[in-house]
């Protein structure tokens, strides 16, 4: 359980609560769930279970595993990509950790109960374009993030995420049953079951794919390194389906919490990133006016189950970097987060002021926070995912694949799955993503 609670942990997070919503807004509601739960199934969890093979039969940060497999220069660019990913994403992810910190304390100071729904338009740009504060909450988040990572894995990283991950449930649950009973949510929900497909194209489909590989930390070294520390006995396969089940069910709790809640209050569903930030406390407001307490309890819990899933990720992500700088340039853990800190907090303080004085920069047409999210989740990721499942498919002797999956033959029911892990780890997993690339660039 601590290893899928691990897993879980860093599996969901702000890309099941705030990502995975605004996409499904923005692409057609239903029709992108279902592409989002094809892929995660036959794309994401061959690729999760190639890269926890890669992890655990290494026994060695994301670099080294990389290496061992790919000798040589190749090997080590691989590698280091691998590491650099998630450095990359934690910068600007903290961002918006950040402001679930802001959130929570205005949660916790009653302003949205108390402010009229009219006072609240347009809060979130007034927030995000005074500079100072976003930036101050986002180098909060990288320090919590940093302090639990500092204490080490069994200490920190895995004591954290299994009292966490089932309070997240919960919350989440008691949010899903308020939402659904606020009025006018039905249209949400029919969104959420009702396909339209006439909604989806090309971009839907790299749309649901860079999703199912951000929610599952794929591609990034996250899974290598957290399986690098799971015992030889422990059953991957097992580790992988309670993950990816567990992420899809969040991420769908999480449509069910905010969609109908959105609809509720005549917000359009495809607002973009800021959806949620725009929209909750304007229906907290809204419900104040007639139960003020559940009202308040609703937007306390909120924001903290955005908080946890946020720290239970970034966490994850600075894993990698402190693993391979401690494990490979001789660093001791604590200078290895501070030095991190300062690394990715400098760089998400641009992507913070990108949505304020820095909104001019512009780098293929987008402000540098949407430029950092979109070459992490559609190329920096899909990259390495493909690395992944090539590296398992095809350069690991399948005996060794076999040997880790099967806990050396001793698993049977892994064993009879194999055959089939193998075939979507060779053929399904690289074509597919070949394809959804090509067709993307095309
Ligand atoms: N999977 C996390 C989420 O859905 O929020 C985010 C994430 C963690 C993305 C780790 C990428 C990653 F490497």
């Amino acid at each position: 359980m601590a290893v899928i609670a691990a897993f879980a942990g860093s599996a969901i997070g702000l890309g099941n609560i705030w990502r995975f919503p605004y996409l499904v807004g923005e692409n057609g509601g239903a029709a992108f769930i279902l592409i989002y739960i094809a892929f995660t199934l036959i794309l994401s969890l061959p690729i999760f279970l190639a890269e926890s093979v890669i992890g655990r039969s290494s026994q060695a940060n994301c670099r080294a595993a990389v290496g061992f497999l790919v000798p040589g220069r190749v090997g080590q660019m691989f590698g280091l990509l691998m590491v650099f990913t998630p450095l990359w994403v934690v910068s600007y992810y903290s961002v918006v950790g950040g402001w679930s910190i802001d959130y929570l304390v205005q949660a916790c100071c009653l302003d949205f109960v108390h402010a009229t729904p009219d006072q609240l338009a347009g809060g979130f740009e007034r927030f995000i374009a005074r500079p100072w504060l976003p930036i101050l909450f986002h180098l909060v988040f990288m320090g919590i993030t940093v302090a639990v990572v500092a204490f080490g894995v069994k200490d920190g990283i895995e004591k954290f995420c299994k009292w966490s991950i089932p309070t997240l449930f919960v919350l989440i649950v008691f949010l899903v049953v308020y939402s659904l009973t606020l009025p006018g949510s039905f249209k949400g929900v029919e969104y959420l079951l009702k396909p339209d497909f006439s909604k989806v194209t090309a971009h839907t489909f790299i749309d649901a794919l860079g999703q199912s590989f951000f929610s599952l930390s794929l591609g990034t070294g996250i899974v290598i390194t957290y399986s690098s520390y799971v015992k030889k006995n422990e059953n991957l396969v097992v580790a992988g389906v309670g993950t990816a089940v567990s992420d899809l069910l969040f991420a769908l709790l999480a449509g069910f919490a905010i969609l109908p809640a959105v609809f509720s209050a005549g917000i359009e569903p495809g607002a973009g990133p800021t959806l949620i930030f725009d929209t909750l406390p304007y229906i907290f407001s809204s419900l104040a006016q007639h139960a003020p307490i559940l009202s308040t309890v609703a937007s306390i819990l909120f924001f903290l189950a955005i908080f946890i899933a946020a720290l239970t990720s970034s966490i994850s992500l600075l894993e990698v970097g402190v693993a391979y700088l401690t494990e490979e340039r001789g660093f001791k853990r604590g200078w290895a987060c501070v030095l991190l800190f300062v690394l990715c907090g400098a760089f998400g303080t641009l992507c913070s002021l990108s949505f304020g004085p820095l909104s001019q920069v512009k780098l293929f047409g987008l402000n540098l926070f949407d430029f950092a999210d979109s070459t992490a989740s559609n190329v920096l990721m899909v990259l390495g995912s493909l690395i992944s499942v090539v590296l398992a498919g095809w350069v690991m002797p399948r005996k060794a694949l076999f040997h880790e999956l099967t806990n050396g033959g001793v698993l049977r029911k892994n064993a009879r799955l194999f055959p089939l892990i193998l075939f979507l780890l060779r053929y399904v997993a690289p074509i597919g993503i070949l394809m959804l690339v090509l067709s993307s660039v095309l």
